[in-house]
């Protein structure tokens, strides 16, 4: 893991490898933007940057060796933009630059105007250096890499304390990609299980952990969860990770987590082409993880509960079939249509058990749908629920943690496409809005024992939660971390 360290000192004396400066300005006049550049060093610079046509585009790099009145090796050059401002250009500048830089020490400094940018640097830059490097067998031994972070800050806006907490965030992103790029044969519900349980384990206390395991689930009337899970020799567990503040007058927040561990589409498999990336249908499970510990190592004050809904589903010969009727953890009778679609199925089993303890709002993360992907592209989730309030404020956090996302209605109409002949419910619509009766059937979920809705978002992140292409700003190849910025944001928000 990388290091986050507040440089308070002069960049240009700092001597370690590569030291990032950002560019700003349109085409011929790219400056580089530093306040108290050593003369000799904005004299260089200002000569170089038109000779090389040093391009000012986010996150474009150009690196430079020999820069006179620096102490670092090299400098990187890093476009900020045309001056648009905001934290999220700077946060995939520090992204891109940290991963230009390659090897070795790493120093920003980056112009900001408030915590808020700084921070936005700080995780960018931390993000940037993250690598998956888990299953290589010559492991390049895990970099200890030494990222300084340069404001000019003043004290009140305890620049220092910034630093540490974007280092918390981002661990804990770097965590949920792990627990994503990890291969399924390795990462499986009781696999989960345990890497969740030694988490809790080492955080002397703060965390708690409980396990539903199969015969649990079995026992306690999870027919959804234990249906998309049986034709797996690999059982189903739901994890419950909570984290309280002493104080017991806080809002408490129930976070839902879809953790199918890989996703064949069981009997109704899926062609192989769909199914290459699905060892990321955990990673609502996983943002959900990440979250708590998160918010406990910050000690926000807010209880948080997380329900991780863990298995495999796969077509054994005790898969379930379409036309199977299962009875859900709060009494519903479902049919299934397509066993593809299962993660309606746990997410469902876990917000019934969620309700049960009452929380004043309930967030899931799910891969759910292709067709929010479809919808949305690659790069945004969608934000739907029961509550304009709530999705609103869903949204707006996800713009504070610069993670793209878009509100998206749960119409009326639809629900009569939900509608079976033999049991209460079917689980699944016809084809066109499916992430819409997708997030309708959840729905009939957020329900407390009364039958009251309790506010509830959903956040369909099928979408960015898994990049297939190349890595861009602070977003690197395969799992992304999505929705853990955007739910931390929120938490902060309601303490
Ligand atoms: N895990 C998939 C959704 C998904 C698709 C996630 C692409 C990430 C990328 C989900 O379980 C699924 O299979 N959904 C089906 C639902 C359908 C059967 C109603 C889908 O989207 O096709
Ligand atoms: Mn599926
Ligand atoms: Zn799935």
């Amino acid at each position: 893991m990388p290091s986050l360290i507040h440089g308070s000192r002069s960049f240009s004396a700092w001597s370690g490898r590569t030291l990032v400066l950002g560019v700003t300005g349109a085409g011929d006049a790219a400056v580089v933007a530093a306040a108290d550049l050593p003369r000799a060093t904005a004299k260089h610079l200002a000569g170089v940057v038109p000779v090389l046509e040093v391009s000012t585009k986010v996150g474009d790099t150009t690196t430079l060796a020999a820069v006179p009145g620096v102490s670092a090796d090299k400098v990187v050059l890093v476009g900020l933009g045309e001056g648009e401002g905001g934290s999220d250009p700077l946060r995939r500048a520090a992204g891109a630059a940290v991963r230009a830089a390659g090897k070795g020490s790493v120093a920003l400094s980056l112009p900001h105007a408030d915590e808020a940018g700084l921070a936005a640097i700080a995780e960018g830059a931390f993000s940037g250096a993250y690598a998956f490097t888990a299953h290589k067998s010559a492991a390049p031994t895990a970099e200890d890499r030494e990222i300084t972070v340069f404001s000019g800050l003043g004290r009140k806006d305890s620049p220092k304390d910034v630093i540490a907490r974007a280092e918390t965030v981002a661990r804990n992103v770097a965590w949920a990609r792990d627990l994503v790029n990890t291969a399924p044969n390795l990462l499986y519900p009781q696999s989960f299980t345990e890497q969740v349980q030694q988490v809790a384990k080492a955080s002397s206390g703060k965390l708690t952990v409980e396990v539903l395991d199969d015969e649990a689930l079995v026992a306690g009337g999870f027919g959804g969860i234990v249906g998309v899970g049986q034709g797996s020799s690999r059982p189903p567990r739901i994890v419950t990770l909570s984290y309280a503040p002493r104080s017991k007058k806080v809002p408490h927040v129930a976070l839902v987590g879809k953790g199918i561990t890989f996703d064949t589409g069981g009997v109704c498999i899926k062609p192989s082409a769909g199914m290459t990336t699905m060892k990321s249908d955990m990673a609502g499970a996983a943002a959900v993880a990440a979250t708590v510990v998160a918010a406990a190592e910050l000690g926000l004050p807010i209880a948080v509960t997380g329900y991780l809904c863990l298995a495999e589903n796969m077509p054994g010969g005790n898969a379930q079939r379409p036309g199977d009727v299962v009875t859900m953890r709060n009494g519903t009778t479902v049919e299934i249509i397509d066993t593809d679609a299962e993660g309606r199925m746990v997410l469902a089993d876990g917000m019934a058990l969620a309700a049960e303890a009452g929380p004043d709002q309930i967030v899931d993360v799910a891969t759910l749908t292709g067709a929010c992907v479809v919808a949305l592209g690659p790069k945004i989730f969608g934000v739907m629920g029961n509550d304009d309030a709530l999705r609103t404020a869903i949204t707006v956090a996800s713009e504070r943690a610069d993670e793209a996302s878009w509100p998206l209605p749960l119409p009326a109409d639809l629900r009569s496409g939900l509608d079976s002949a033999v049991a209460d419910i079917a689980h699944k619509g016809d084809r066109w809005g499916g992430a819409l009766t997708a997030g309708l059937f959840l729905q009939e979920f957020a329900k407390d024992s009364s039958g009251e809705q309790i506010p509830w978002a959903h956040l369909d992140i099928a979408g960015p939660s898994f990049n297939e292409g190349a890595p861009w700003g602070h977003v690197p190849k395969g799992g992304t971390g999505v929705a853990v910025g955007t739910l931390l944001e929120h938490l902060t928000s309601l303490g």
